[in-house]
């Protein structure tokens, strides 16, 4: 009778032990964020956009944009901001929100898969280093992307974060929030 429990017990721990990979391919985060830590994920991520958006404004100012140095400390502005951004995108990649959600598989593709993202990266890195000789181009590069692909899957982050948050939180309604657009997108 023992021998009959054990050699039982046994053959189950294998299908308990491999349950959980089964279910999820990737780690999820314990505990997971909160309601608050995913709302003030968009609001930074937003926030970052914009200072992003209005580097790429300025720099081409036609009435004058920074030259120089001035042109050099204000591209490593917006790159930290650029590369801030992946902070908040992994708050929201760490949240169940990640696996449920098929909006966030087809953004995060597009942004890191694709490498879109990095395109931009290495665009304000550019300008960061090599200043007035590659603004132009870099700005005009950044802006093809950015706002054919990078800020409307950003949208995407922010629009699964809203319908999540109103889903399962009392605290709402939330809205859904948009990547800020610099002017050159609008063109
Ligand atoms: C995003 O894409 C990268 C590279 O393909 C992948 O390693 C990562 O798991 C993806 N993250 C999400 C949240 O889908």
């Amino acid at each position: 009778m023992k021998s009959i429990i054990v050699s039982t017990t046994l053959m189950l721990l294998p299908l308990l032990s491999t349950a959980k990979p089964l279910l999820k391919s990737r780690q999820i985060a314990d505990p997971q964020p909160t309601a608050g830590d995913l709302n003030n994920a968009v609001f930074k991520w937003q926030s970052d956009t914009g200072l992003v958006s209005n580097f790429l404004n300025v720099a081409v100012d036609p009435n004058g944009p920074p030259t120089g140095q001035d042109l050099l400390n204000d591209a490593a502005s917006a790159f930290s901001s650029e590369n801030d951004e992946l902070n908040w995108k992994a708050v929201i990649d760490s949240s169940d929100l990640a696996f449920e959600d098929p909006r966030i598989a087809q953004a995060n593709d597009t942004l890191v898969t694709q490498g879109t993202f990095q395109m931009v990266v290495q665009g304000l890195q550019d300008i960061s280093i090599n200043g007035d000789s590659v603004r132009q181009a870099d700005v005009d590069n950044i802006n093809n992307v950015r706002c054919s692909q990078v800020l409307p899957a950003i949208d995407m982050y922010f629009a699964a974060v809203a319908d999540f948050l109103n889903a399962v939180s009392t605290e709402g309604p939330f809205q859904t929030q948009t990547a800020v657009r610099p002017f050159a997108c609008q063109s």
